[in-house]
């Protein structure tokens, strides 16, 4: 039976790709390094750390940890800045209908996001109160792709992996989820989403009735 609802933030709740991509720029701009649109692709759902290191190999740089740790905090400012822009307004289309939706009746919901930033995000969009328990990048290590986030929200609302749905839009995040073993609906292009159980191209078709519709003999 499913009881509980597991969300990724970037990319499913509301879409940061666009600042993370301005964030890296600025630093890469900086720097010197070359980054575009493409390879921020590349960054979908993994965490700043590991998203440093694809940089720095696409640009065949090596530096020291400390260093690496510097620029990823460089970045993190000139992200944490652009968050002020984000309003109530800026939920993907179709996600606060169904994070209202499950709360109406009756649904476990969790966060599951890599981001060190998701407590900032859902309170600029005046969404904390939909979650029951918030795991994000601080809360567990290993990063996606290790199932370890999604199995720590999953403990805290005291439901088993196969109790839970995944909701992702990253290649990393759907393995992830299926490495724990959760049912899971990916959000985006079957290129990188399409080993998700059920994929749709955006929020606004993942509606509760057609996730039941797929899942039906677990409702
Ligand atoms: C994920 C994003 O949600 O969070 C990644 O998809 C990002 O692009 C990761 O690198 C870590 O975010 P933060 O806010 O901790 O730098
Ligand atoms: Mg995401």
């Amino acid at each position: 039976m499913i009881k509980g609802f597991i969300f990724d933030l970037d990319g499913v709740i509301t879409d940061t790709a666009e600042l993370h991509y301005a964030a890296w720029k600025e630093l890469a701009d900086d720097m010197g390094w070359e980054f575009d649109r493409e390879l921020n692709e590349k960054l979908r759902g993994i965490s700043r750390m590991d998203s440093i290191k694809v940089i720095m190999d696409y640009n065949n740089i090596s530096l020291d940890e400390k260093s690496i740790v510097d620029f990823a905090t460089k970045k993190n400012d000139f992200y944490v800045k652009s968050l002020n822009s984000i309003t109530q307004e800026d939920y993907l289309p179709g996600a606060r209908e169904l994070l209202t939706h499950l709360r109406s009746e009756g649904f476990s919901v969790a966060l599951g996001s890599a981001s060190k930033n998701a407590e900032k995000v859902l309170k600029q969009l005046n969404a904390t109160h939909y979650f029951d328990v918030i795991g994000d990048g601080n809360s567990v290590t290993k990063s996606k792709p290790a199932p370890d986030i999604f199995l720590y929200a999953s403990e805290k609302l005291g439901l088993p992996p196969e109790n839970c749905i995944v909701f992702e839009d990253a290649e990393k995040g759907i393995d992830a989820a299926n490495a724990g073993k959760f049912h899971s609906v990916g959000i985006g292009p079957a290129e990188r989403v399409g080993h998700a159980d059920v994929r749709f191209d955006t929020m606004k078709e993942a509606t509760l009735f057609e996730v039941k519709s797929y899942f039906k003999e677990l409702f």
